[in-house]
């Protein structure tokens, strides 16, 4: 049987726009929900693609889409709550599974719990294929190259700059931002990841003309920079670090919130009020975000490398259009991709290590993703 893409989620904001990204470029997804009546209509949209139905609450109806050496896309979130039954699925079935999260915890899941089973089962995993990190992957892994084996740490950084004041997060990330708020991140010291919280590392890094603050977070670069630095880039790295930009000037208050975070998380009516913050604002937020913010602002990712004493190797400065339309044009681009070539090895693979430097290069630029 000819290998299919299915795109679980496509009747979300990241879901359609994935769908016609994906349309764009000549491929014919199987576009995958829990609503028939809603999938039907935007199977009309995009020329009459094929649908199936599948509720994540009952995972054999997710499994029973997809079959050996298919190409599975989820953007279904939150995925701490919701992403669990797609990915299980990936794995039964040894497809490629490509997913839309920016959950810290979920893709630490995917690699250490999921992986090891998708390596049995010849499954290929790609978690966290979006804006967020697929970019700052890319931009941490020139400057490692480019610094090479003299390199002891990279640091990553994240920003979007303009857009003014409309609403620049759709209601879904929205939601899966309140999830992950209070829950442990990581940082990369020595070989290990080491738990601290979200915000637990403050810096500044030069944007378009300025310095700009940011804090820390974990992230895919944590996983994906150790790998290729052991295949002989860089043996002596010792530190990767992820720090998040959208915070702008109250991101010093946010560092020195964290400190706070894990007393909030034992002590558990703090958390529910936090939390029922949290989600009175995602239930007042627009389903999606505000479309002249998202075309105002420009988002900029910065790899920074350096050596054993502090002093900086190289820096590598990336830019794109929103964070929605490159996670789209990504998906689109690694699921043909994959569709068509296959990726490389099995297990919970990286950006990087999935397709090679040069080839994910290429494809970030088609998905709009170029250097400074
Ligand atoms: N990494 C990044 O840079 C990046 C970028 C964009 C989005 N995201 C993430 O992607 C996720 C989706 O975002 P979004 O804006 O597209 O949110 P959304 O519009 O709320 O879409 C969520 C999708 O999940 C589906 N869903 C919910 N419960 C389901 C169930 N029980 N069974 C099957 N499908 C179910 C929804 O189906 P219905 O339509 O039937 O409700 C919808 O298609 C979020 O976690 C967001 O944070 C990340």
């Amino acid at each position: 049987m000819t290998a299919k893409i299915v795109l679980l989620g496509a009747t979300g904001y990241t879901g359609a726009r994935t769908a016609e990204a994906m349309t764009r470029r000549g491929l014919r997804p199987v576009l995958a929900g829990r609503d028939k009546d809603r999938l039907a209509t935007l199977a009309e949209r995009f020329g009459g693609l094929p649908t199936a139905t599948a509720d994540v609450s009952d995972p054999a109806s997710v499994r029973a889409l997809i079959d050996t050496g298919d190409v599975l896309v989820s953007t279904v979130g939150p995925f701490a709550k919701i992403g669990e039954a797609a990915v299980t699925a990936a794995v039964d079935a040894g497809a490629i599974y490509f997913d839309s999260t920016g959950e810290p915890p979920f893709i630490r899941r995917v690699f250490e719990h999921h992986g090891p089973a998708a390596a049995r089962t010849g499954a290929a995993l790609l978690t966290a294929f979006g804006n967020d990190y697929v970019p700052g992957t890319l931009a941490g892994a020139l400057a490692l190259t480019e610094a090479g084996v003299a390199t002891a740490g990279v640091h990553v950084g994240y920003f979007v700059i303009g857009g003014g004041a409309g609403q620049g997060f759709s209601k879904g990330t929205l939601n899966s931002l309140v999830g992950v708020l209070l829950e442990p991140m990581y940082r990369w010291r020595d070989g290990a990841l080491h738990d601290e919280p979200a915000g637990a590392r403050y810096r500044t890094f030069q944007v378009a003309g300025r310095d700009r603050p940011g804090v820390s977070i974990g992230a895919t670069e944590q996983f994906a920079l150790p790998r290729l630095a052991a295949t002989g880039v860089a043996p002596r790295l010792r530190e990767v670090d992820v720090y998040l930009g959208w915070f702008g000037p109250i991101s010093r208050a946010v560092h020195l919130g964290s400190r706070a975070a894990p007393l909030f998380r034992r002590f558990s009516p703090v958390a529910d009020v936090l939390t029922a913050v949290g989600r009175a604002a995602v239930r007042r937020a627009a389903d999606e975000p505000n479309a002249a913010t998202l075309a105002g602002s420009t988002s900029y990712f910065v790899g920074e490398a350096f050596g054993a004493s502090g002093q900086r190797l190289a820096t590598v400065l990336l830019t794109s259009p929103d964070g929605y339309a490159i996670t789209a044009e990504l998906l689109a681009w690694g699921a043909g991709y994959a569709l068509e070539h296959g990726l490389a090895g099995s297990g919970a693979l990286d950006p990087v290590s999935a397709f090679g430097l040069d080839t994910l290069r290429a494809g970030a630029a088609e998905a709009g993703i170029v250097a400074v």
